[in-house]
């Protein structure tokens, strides 16, 4: 793959001189488009009888916030979902590659799930914890079956931001220090507390909000000062070249310098804890040089700190190769918070720790949470992870996901603005750039156009990154590999007719 793309790098240099800066394929001339065809679908939906699309834009607009954006100059009206398919208003059907920013764990309505669901909502709604409910006992049986000793007591929350909420708590209660770490352009959650460690400019409001949390430098390979061709845990490496020797990672010792710089710099000499997702999702699927973690998690722990798993992504299988995205980096966290994929949609999140953590926090604190152990989300959750376990989510995540990966990494070679694919399973990035070599992030208008033409094909993607500059690729995990086919065509179709464009316009 990496002498693939150094000759690539080679060839397009000469396609740039030959087409006045705008390259697409080599030998490529302009085409006649036919779409890609959308694979069959056995499930027809219901028609839409609700408000007109208007009205719902006018309702919106005068009593949602304003900055409560949507995707697309002609938001999607979005009327029913079928395992990986969603239909608008007009009946059109989708693939979604998104699962409502990777929430959608085992597809959309999943026969399974709706079926629990709905046999729960005929017995019983709402307890409250004060009482003993069946669904939540087998709930936090199943889950921390999955999770390795000694991470055994379970919390359920409402959303990921309170469940990182409860662990910051936790983290402070268990080792008295106050200091939180997080890594620059993390995303883990939007309440007062929770924003401290979020390190995305676009959400940090304009007041004062987590003290005593401090950034770090993300070490991203792509985009960070230093990276090289065999940084990360995936199957398509970066276009940076580099000659370190086999289990050496130069890129990886300078970002653990800058770790210890910050732990030498601006938190106290003991601190409470360190915050991370094993692979970043709203800053665009970044993955860290293979062992940064492990090396993290010793610095953090000789300084009295605990070392938080934010899984609320990574989890539940997603990422192929294992259940939980920290075992991928070979550690072991002392508190995991989840969210998300855990109910397939419905809002649940859940904190497990080990009973020594669970012990400081009860000595600080009385945790209290109506809705925690609500049966309807415990039948929810118990029926997803029965779905992912009969159905062989993982495992199709593992396979797709690779297929999929590969098929978008040879995309790279035809064309000049795709800087990055990564990722691991169906957790997927595509990094689009002006041009390979400058690694500048392409201009938000042309990353708004190809994003909608791709929904007007029937493909729907995510985007993230600091300028928005990556399409996100996390689809419920029932995708098959006939689907992803027809993702990379349309976004092939979408990239070409793009560039065609572009040499035209010149963007
Ligand atoms: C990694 C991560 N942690 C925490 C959160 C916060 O979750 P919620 O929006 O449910 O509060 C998110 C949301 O996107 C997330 O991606």
């Amino acid at each position: 793959m990496a002498l693939l793309k150094v000759s690539f790098l080679q060839m397009s240099k000469r396609c740039l001189q030959q087409h006045g800066g705008v390259c697409w394929k080599l030998g490529s001339k302009l085409s006649v488009h036919t779409p890609p065809k959308m694979p069959p679908c056995d499930f027809t939906p219901e028609r839409y009888e609700s408000l007109p699309y208007n009205q719902i834009l006018e309702i919106r607009k005068q009593n949602f916030s304003p900055q409560m954006s949507t995707y697309f100059q002609k938001p999607l009206l979005l009327h029913q979902g079928y395992m990986q398919w969603l239909f608008d208003y007009e009946g059109k059907r989708y693939l979604d590659l998104f699962s409502g920013i990777v929430t959608v764990s085992v597809g959309h309505c999943h026969p399974r799930v709706t079926t629990a669901a709905q046999n729960q909502f005929g017995r019983l709604w709402h307890t409250s914890p004060v009482f003993l409910h069946p669904a939540i006992h087998e709930y936090a049986e199943k889950l921390t079956a999955l999770l390795p000793e000694p991470l055994k007591v379970v919390y359920f929350t409402n959303s990921g931001s309170e469940a990182n909420d409860l662990a910051m708590m936790m983290a402070r209660s268990h080792s008295q220090n106050v200091d939180i770490i997080s890594f620059r352009g993390a995303y883990h959650g939007a309440s007062p507390s929770t924003l401290g460690l979020t390190s995305v400019g676009a959400f940090k409001p304009r007041t004062t909000t987590g003290s005593n949390c401090q950034t770090t430098m993300c070490p991203d390979v792509f985009r960070g000062p230093w990276g090289g061709s065999q940084c990360r845990d995936s199957l398509v490496q970066t276009i940076r070249k580099c000659s370190c020797a086999p289990g050496c990672c130069e890129a990886n010792s300078q970002y653990i310098e800058q770790f210890k710089n910050t732990l030498h710099t601006v938190v106290a000499k003991e601190i409470a804890g360190f915050f991370a997702e094993p692979i970043q999702g709203v800053n665009g699927v970044v993955q860290y040089p293979k062992g940064f973690l492990k090396e993290a998690f010793q610095l953090v722990r000789e300084r009295g700190g605990v070392c938080i798993a934010d899984e609320v992504q990574t989890g539940f299988g997603r990422l192929g190769t294992h259940f939980w995205g920290f075992q991928s980096h070979g550690v072991l966290p002392d508190i995991v918070t989840m969210a998300k994929g855990i109910a397939n949609g419905f809002p649940m999140s859940a904190v497990v720790t080990t009973p020594e953590i669970a012990k400081s926090l009860t000595k600080s604190m009385n945790f209290f949470n109506t809705f925690s152990g609500n049966p309807i989300a415990g039948v929810i959750a118990s029926a997803v992870l029965d779905a992912i376990k009969e159905d062989g989510l993982q495992e199709n995540s593992q396979e797709t996901g690779s297929y999929l990966l590969l098929k978008l990494a040879k995309l790279q070679n035809e064309f000049e603005i795709i800087g990055d694919v990564r990722g691991k399973g169906l957790m997927i990035g595509v990094e689009m750039v002006q041009d390979q070599e400058s690694r500048q992030p392409l201009p938000l208008k042309e990353m708004n156009l190809i994003h909608e033409e791709c929904k007007d094909m029937g493909l729907l993607l995510g985007r993230g990154g600091l300028f928005s500059q990556t399409f996100r690729i996390a689809p419920p995990m029932c995708i098959t590999k006939e689907e992803a086919d027809f993702a990379v065509e349309v976004f092939h179709s979408v990239l070409r007719r793009h560039m065609e464009k572009r040499a035209k316009e010149k963007f």
